[in-house]
């Protein structure tokens, strides 16, 4: 009976907790499995999100420090509803082209919160350390501390300006000597981070903490200052596994097996996605990290007698319907007129007349990591019509038609041919490969690498000016009145 009473009272308390964590963190990998597939990803958020509700709940409930359960439940519930209220609304308003910057928002939160966390146990800790007599701060849980204040507020900082820049609010400071001082700056962090732990501990002197989290959240403003153009994407990427690291090391310093997966899994899905895009973009990850590359805005240079052709709706209209193959390839003009709905419309009529329709992906076409592929999902287009880069490339020479929609930089032949051009080196669609071009955006205006694109002057190539839902409406119209 003893036994028994022992038993109840150990799963009562801590297990409780234990199994709460472990099946918050299964929900986690779970929820990040299912977001790896469109059909799937929607569930996989609210798998991921029912994870992190029910460890905030079980923490709630079950958490016990000394024997004392856990206080200010009112203030907490306040911050969860308020918290709560803000995330369900900003989601709500926000628009699908203004979703790069808050990401950026969302995450810099994430980094303030793992930030914060270090500046509250820093004094604890060195407080502990110095009534026992300690003559150093040499221990795990300094260095998960003070890991998590520099990456989190690094992280923090960061993201606010990414979100200044993404929102057209922040221009870029560049010249060469920023790469320098990131680099020492970066250095001098560290250094100061291992010399902190050999202060000896005295209570309540905390000056030399608050100095280290604002050197950190300097370097994080002086690191994505000076990124601009194409890079964006990959900073925010890596700001965004920064964020699961520090959150990791919040994990270490609780021993919250749950805090401790998220942040793990949101680090390494992070640093995969900023692999994955410094590929798409041909950036190395040591550029990223120093902090002064790319986004230059000077034009490629072009030279020559350039004309440029004009298609007529009709024209479109034939030349669509009588093709055996067409490629269409969305980019970021697409999500701004929110032509998805209408594209979608264009692959079925088109596909009603026999012709093979398909849809080109490119990583990092829009604004987002998997925009377009978000974009098409919204309006029903199977999955198994989008075709990743390499595979379009391939088949792209047997195409009749490839109808470029509201792309521009990823089509940008500069990216192959011209080593001044900013973007030299990056993967692109071949759309000139094909048998004939289509591109349909409202100008000769560049895209987001503000550089020209001689795609647009090429011989196949026929321009179809006129915002890409105002245009897709009409060329439905007409190839339906074929
Ligand atoms: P962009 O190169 O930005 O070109 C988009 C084009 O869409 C513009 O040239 C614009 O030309 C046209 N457009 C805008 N509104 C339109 C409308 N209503 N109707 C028709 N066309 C419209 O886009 P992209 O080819 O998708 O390339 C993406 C770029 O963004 C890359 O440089 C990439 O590195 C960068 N980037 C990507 C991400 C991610 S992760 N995807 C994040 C940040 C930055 P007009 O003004 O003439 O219409």
């Amino acid at each position: 009976m003893e036994q028994l009473t022992k038993i109840i009272e150990f799963t009562n308390e801590i297990s409780i907790l234990e199994i709460s964590y472990l099946v918050a963190s299964i929900l986690f990998i779970l929820g990040l499995k299912k977001l790896s597939h469109p059909d799937t990803a929607r569930a996989g958020n609210l798998w991921a999100a029912a994870g992190m509700a029910s460890a905030i709940l079980f923490t709630i409930l079950f958490h016990k420090k000394e024997g004392e359960s856990i206080g200010n439940i009112p203030w907490i519930i306040l911050a969860l509803a308020i918290g709560t209220f803000i995330g369900w609304y900003a989601s709500k308003k926000v628009k699908m082209t203004a979703m790069p910057q808050m990401v950026s928002i969302f995450n810099g939160m994430g980094g303030a919160c793992a930030a914060l966390i270090s500046l509250m146990e820093f004094p604890k800790m060195q407080n502990m350390l110095a009534s026992d007599g300690a003559t150093n701060m040499f221990n795990g849980e300094a260095i998960a501390i003070l890991l998590g204040l520099m990456i989190g507020g690094v992280s923090f900082a960061g993201s606010m300006i990414a979100f200044g820049k993404l929102d057209g609010r922040i221009g870029d400071i560049k010249h060469p000597i920023l790469r320098t001082i990131n680099l020492s700056f970066l250095v001098g962090l560290l250094v100061a981070l291992v010399l902190i732990m050999t202060i000896k501990p005295e209570a309540d002197n905390n000056l030399v903490i608050y100095l280290f989290a604002g050197a950190a959240l300097i370097y994080g403003i002086t690191f994505v200052m000076p990124i601009g153009g194409a890079d964006m994407p990959v900073v925010i990427s890596l700001l965004n596994s920064f964020t699961g690291v520090a959150a990791a090391m919040g994990g270490f310093l609780y021993n919250n097996q749950a805090m401790l997966t998220g942040g793990i899994l949101v680090g390494s899905s992070g640093t995969i996605l900023t692999i994955l895009m410094c590929k798409a973009m041909n950036r190395s990850l040591l550029n990223v990290i120093i902090g002064a590359f790319g986004g230059s805005t000077a034009g490629s240079a072009s030279t020559g007698d350039k004309t440029v052709k004009e298609i007529t709706l009709s024209d479109a209209a034939i030349l669509l319907s009588y093709s055996q193959k067409v490629y269409i390839i969305p980019g970021y003009g697409l999500a701004v007129a929110q032509a998805q709905h209408l594209c979608h419309e264009l692959d079925v009529l088109l596909s009603g007349k026999g012709v093979d329709v398909k849809y080109g992906i490119h990583p990092v076409a829009g604004r987002m990591p998997g925009h377009m592929n978000v974009l098409l999902a919204e309006a029903d287009v199977p999955y198994e019509k989008l075709v990743e880069m390499e595979d379009v490339n391939n088949e792209i020479g047997n195409t009749d038609v490839v109808i470029v929609i509201g792309a521009n930089d990823v089509v940008n032949p500069a990216a192959e041919t011209d080593p001044s051009s900013p973007i030299f080196g990056m993967p692109v669609i071949k759309a000139w490969d094909a048998k004939n071009i289509i591109v349909m955006k409202r100008s000769m205006a560049q895209g987001y690498a503000a550089i020209d694109n001689e795609l647009f002057y090429h011989p196949k190539n026929r321009m179809l000016f006129g915002d890409a839902k105002a245009t897709m409406q009409k060329l439905i119209a007409e190839i339906k009145a074929l």
